[in-house]
């Protein structure tokens, strides 16, 4: 049953636009940058967008006029600075947000914590403010801290919906589909991996013991496969040589992401992807597995399930990290009345 429904989502998630069409608001916010404008070029495809709303603090007028030109039927507006940031956020049915800074080589995604947490809780209060019943997608970096960030602004509002506000890991997926399918031979449209945890160094959980098609690995190999993907963030980090992280691949995965969402709120059904969530299936407050989205986001947590001896140990050894990155994320939100006042 679970392989048959994980199934007929890979399929709904590669073909990456539906046929059916929706009214729905969707912003951006960080659309000028490096997977900011990849990612709205991707969402201006989607037939189930008919508003796509571009925001950020810089040049977000010129990508706008840019998006407008392409022959599809969303209509792109662009907004630019704070002030013009509730009127981006009105209406709007789901945010995707990639605003802040990338890392540079040498840091870890928590460096980031600096300067995104303050971004994030900024963004996430006029969300509050604005669309207090969007699905709230977060792609900026500390994920397993700006997920908590996020929510915990959103409590302080009286308008937190855990079933809404998603931390996007679909690029963990996405690498372990690639690097599964360079191993096997296999088609990589057709491989899927669940990725469970967080999004960070060793939080990162492949379930390759759950892949489909099924696959097999020696020792050796299923361990280097198991580092790659939870290295591989740094893997083009490193690549670029100090010009940012992923962006394109991002992009990609963000976008895969927002219209498997789109896609099961117009009804569409049997449609699962992992993300970083509230959740009830383990020692930790938040945690990726499968979803089962619907209309009202998560329909159905679809928990861990049953995994290899070394994925047990992998997630036990996670625990004490994601743990600390959570409560770094609502210790920010202890200080987080001066921005809700
Ligand atoms: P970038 O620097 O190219 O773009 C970031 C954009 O955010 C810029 O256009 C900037 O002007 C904008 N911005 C900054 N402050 C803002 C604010 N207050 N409001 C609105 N916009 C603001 O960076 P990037 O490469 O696009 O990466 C963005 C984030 O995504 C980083 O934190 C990165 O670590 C993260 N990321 C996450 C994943 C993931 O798997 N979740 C993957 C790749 C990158
Ligand atoms: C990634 O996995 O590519 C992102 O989280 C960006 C990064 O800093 O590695």
């Amino acid at each position: 049953m679970f392989s048959r429904i994980a199934r007929s989502a890979v399929s709904i998630a590669r073909s990456f636009c539906s046929s059916s069409q929706s009214n729905t608001k969707v912003t951006v916010l960080g659309a000028s940058g490096g997977i900011g404008q990849p990612l709205s070029l991707l969402l201006k495809k989607s037939p189930l967008v008919s508003q796509l709303s571009l925001y950020d603090v810089v040049h977000t007028l010129g990508v706008a006029a840019d998006l407008s030109h392409i022959e599809t039927r969303a209509q792109v507006t662009g907004y630019v600075g704070p002030e013009q940031l509730p009127q981006a956020l009105k209406g709007s049915e789901v945010v995707v947000i990639p605003a802040g800074v990338p890392r540079k080589p040498g840091m870890t995604r928590d460096d980031l914590f600096g300067t995104n947490a303050s971004i994030v809780a900024t963004l996430a209060d006029a969300c509050a403010r604005n669309c207090p019943e969007a699905m709230i997608c977060l792609i900026t970096n500390p994920v397993n801290s700006t997920v908590p960030i996020a929510s915990e602004i959103l409590r302080k509002h009286g308008v937190y919906n855990p079933k809404r506000v998603f931390g996007v890991t679909t690029l963990d997926i996405v690498r372990a589909n690639t690097f599964v399918a360079e191993l096997t031979g296999l088609n990589p449209a057709h491989v899927n991996v669940p990725v469970v945890g967080g999004h960070a160094g060793k939080t990162i959980i492949p379930v390759l013991s759950r892949c489909t098609p099924k696959v097999e690995f020696s020792v050796d190999t299923l361990t280097n496969l198991t580092r790659r993907i939870q290295d591989a963030g740094t893997e083009v980090v490193k690549a670029k040589a100090g010009a940012g992280s992923a962006t394109l691949s991002m992009a990609y995965a963000g976008a895969r992401f927002a219209v498997s969402l789109l896609d099961a709120m117009n009804g569409k059904e049997g449609v699962i992807e992992c993300a970083f969530v509230r959740s009830e299936e383990g020692e930790c407050t938040y945690f990726s597995t499968p979803l089962l989205l619907g209309r009202h986001g998560v329909e159905r947590n679809l928990g861990l399930g049953k995994l290899s001896a070394l994925e047990t140990k992998l997630v036990a050894e996670a625990l004490d990290e994601l743990k600390a990155s959570i409560k770094k994320g609502e210790g920010l939100c202890e200080c987080a009345n001066t921005l809700t006042k």
